[in-house]
């Protein structure tokens, strides 16, 4: 398995993910993705903050999320509704062991990026082909490589400051550390108000996400026993994003 990035998994960066990732318009086509094939059970892979798996149980569906990161998992289940949601602390590949049978898998914010590894990824396929039952459907985006997010990864692009309720003023940039493709590596960094952290204002967190074109996509969901229904652009981000609908044959 791929270990999450301290991004995710260091409790101090952990509690700043949603107050930074705070327009979660994305989510719109996953919920109504699942309304439209009047899915009862699902599972979100790489629930992260829970915050899909959260808008899901409050509609009734019998949720379950799954994500490698202890810390991001806390956040999650410190929200209200959390009690409604199942909670699991693993990899994509321990949705195997479940014993689901969902109708509806998903992978929001780009999950699909984090596995760097051909093995990693039809792990993490095989996996949830096996948590959903015969004829479900998993849903995820992907970044396309030809519009280089990458470019925008830059401190001068997007620097961004949010004010954390028991924390104070945090900001936070980017950078490109390298492009290697299919490989993109970069750091993010977050400064805290002076002298709160006792190791520096400043944590950082590198990340490395892979893109895949849309054929080797499509080529891992046949080999994992799935077969592509649609690929949809994403509202939110035109032009930006594959979202694939897979069913499970
Ligand atoms: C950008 S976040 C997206 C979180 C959430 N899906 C969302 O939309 O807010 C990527 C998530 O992938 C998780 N992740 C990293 N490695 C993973 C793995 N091997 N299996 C499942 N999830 C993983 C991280 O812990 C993190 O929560």
């Amino acid at each position: 398995m791929t270990t999450p990035d301290p991004i995710f998994v260091d409790p101090r960066l952990a509690r700043l993910y949603d107050a930074f990732d705070d327009d979660r318009a994305d989510l719109d086509l996953y919920v109504g993705i699942a309304e439209r094939l009047g899915a009862r059970t699902v599972l979100d892979v790489g629930c992260g903050t829970g915050v899909l798996a959260l808008l899901l149980a409050a509609r009734g569906l019998d949720v379950t999320g799954i994500d490698p990161a202890a810390a991001s998992l806390e956040v999650a289940r410190s929200k209200p509704g959390a009690d409604a949601v199942t909670w699991v602390e693993g990899g994509a590949d321990a949705a195997a062991g479940l014993g689901l049978a969902a109708d509806l898998a998903t992978m929001t914010g780009n999950v699909a990026q984090v596995f760097t590894g051909d093995d990693d990824w039809a792990g993490a396929l095989a996996a949830v082909h096996d948590a959903l039952r015969p004829g479900g459907v998993l849903v995820f985006e992907t970044r396309v490589p030809a519009r280089q997010a990458w470019l925008g990864w830059t401190r001068e692009s997007r620097p961004a400051r949010r004010t954390i309720p028991g924390v104070g003023d945090v900001e936070k940039w980017n950078d490109l550390v390298e492009v290697a493709l299919p490989l993109v590596t970069f750091q993010g960094s977050f400064r805290f108000p002076p002298g709160l952290l006792p190791d520096g204002d400043v944590v950082t967190s590198v990340s490395t996400l892979r893109f895949r074109e849309r054929d080797e996509i499509e080529a891992s969901l046949d080999v994992a026993g799935f077969v592509v229904d649609e690929v949809l652009d994403a509202p939110d981000r035109p032009g930006l994003e594959w979202v694939f609908v897979a069913r499970r044959v």
